[in-house]
């Protein structure tokens, strides 16, 4: 396999390192803005050097974002390039146009870091959609988001303390809008349910919240009722119905996600024959990413397309009845549904995701957490 690749920033330097030794494989171009110099591989500043390279058969996108990523990709698939890439934000956002064209054009399309880093989350969920139904995903997606509700829970500090840290630890970006506000997990359930449900879901109607509101007295009030506060990711398909939401989640302390500590990420899938099966592993960081990478250029070696045919569009319901804890606010609406006080916080009685979602639009301070189902 011959590779050109898109990027040598954190993945892309790593994919070049785990290639180097291997004999099926290799980086003989490299398209990135930096002046580097490689022993084995033309770096070059035009990716219409790559594009027009005959002898390139497989394109590594490494280098995120979603333009110039998107058109690169795309023009890419139609020059007959196979693709593998560790962007979910492209892979989510541009589902509908890349894997059709993909498969119109019959080349592979593999992602498998885009979901879980390290974790062979995606190439499992593949297998394991081919033997039965694919009832539910979702999980722990975001080890940015775990690092800094485990350091709040576990060491007591307050969130911009632990943001701090998950910064200093090189998990957390300068801006860390994307994880906090909970855009990367979104990006990975939307994924994953369009993988598992062989659907593409309209990613407007799966609500996301984050964990940015969140105070340390919310934790205290979470541990003293028995509960630990993680960003959980929802897909659920039943009856041809399908929900999907991301939001802050009280977990049991008897529950394996209330214990996933640091930055690592714990990924579920339930299945008709298998039931549960859950996937733990590092989340992000150079290697752990750069080695599903690899895997994915292996996979398409012995010709693996993509993960699941490729469905319609299909919207998010969500309908799902859910307890909530809401701290930061107080209207009406919220005296209509308390059910009890934890402190000056509300639980709510069971109201739709939904309703939830639509409500908290309008609370610029307001912070909710659901009971775990
Ligand atoms: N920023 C992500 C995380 C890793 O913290 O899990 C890349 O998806």
């Amino acid at each position: 396999m011959r590779i050109g690749l898109l990027g040598f920033g954190v993945v892309g330097r790593g994919v070049y390192d785990l290639t180097a030794p291997r004999e099926d494989m290799s980086v003989v171009k490299v398209v990135c803005l930096e002046d580097v110099t490689l022993p084995d591989a033309e770096v070059t500043k035009n990716f219409q050097d790559l594009l027009n390279d005959d002898s390139i058969d497989t394109v590594v996108e490494a280098m995120g974002g979603l333009h110039p990523a998107f058109e690169f990709v795309k023009a890419s698939i139609e020059a007959g390039k196979n693709i593998v890439t560790s962007n979910k934000a492209l892979v989510a956002t541009f589902y509908d146009e890349l894997i059709p064209l993909a498969k119109e054009k019959g080349v592979c399309f593999r992602c498998t870091a885009a979901v879980g880093g390290g974790i062979g989350w995606l190439s499992e969920l593949e297998r394991a959609r081919r033997m039965q139904t694919i009832q539910k995903v979702g999980g722990i997606m975001n080890g940015t988001c775990n690092y800094i509700l485990d350091s709040m829970t576990r060491l007591g500090l307050t969130y911009a303390d632990a943001l701090s840290q998950a910064q200093a630890l090189g998990y957390a970006e300068a801006n860390p809008t994307t994880d906090v506000e909970g855009i990367d997990t979104w990006h990975k359930v939307i994924l994953s349910s369009n993988v598992a449900f062989g659907i593409s879901l309209v990613p407007e109607t799966v609500p996301v919240a984050g964990i940015s509101r969140i105070k340390a007295t919310d934790v205290e009030n979470f541990t003293s009722h028995g509960y630990v506060c993680k960003l959980i990711s929802t897909g659920k398909c039943a009856d041809g119905n399908v929900s999907a939401y991301v939001q802050p989640t009280l977990v049991p302390t008897t529950e394996p996600e209330s214990v996933v500590p640091a930055n690592y990420n714990l990924i579920t899938l339930v299945g008709s024959a298998s039931g549960r099966m859950s996937f733990y592993g590092q989340g992000a960081g150079r290697y752990p990413t750069a080695y599903n990478v690899v895997q994915d250029c292996a996979d398409v070696l012995t010709g693996k397309g993509f993960y699941s045919p490729y469905g319609g569009k299909v919207s998010a319901k969500n309908t799902d009845m859910l307890r909530y804890y809401v701290s930061g606010a107080a209207d009406a609406w919220l005296d209509e549904i308390t059910e009890e006080r934890w402190g000056d916080a509300v639980i709510t009685k069971p109201v739709s995701v939904e309703a939830m979602h639509t409500w908290l639009k309008d609370q610029p301070a307001a912070f909710i957490a659901a009971f775990a189902e």
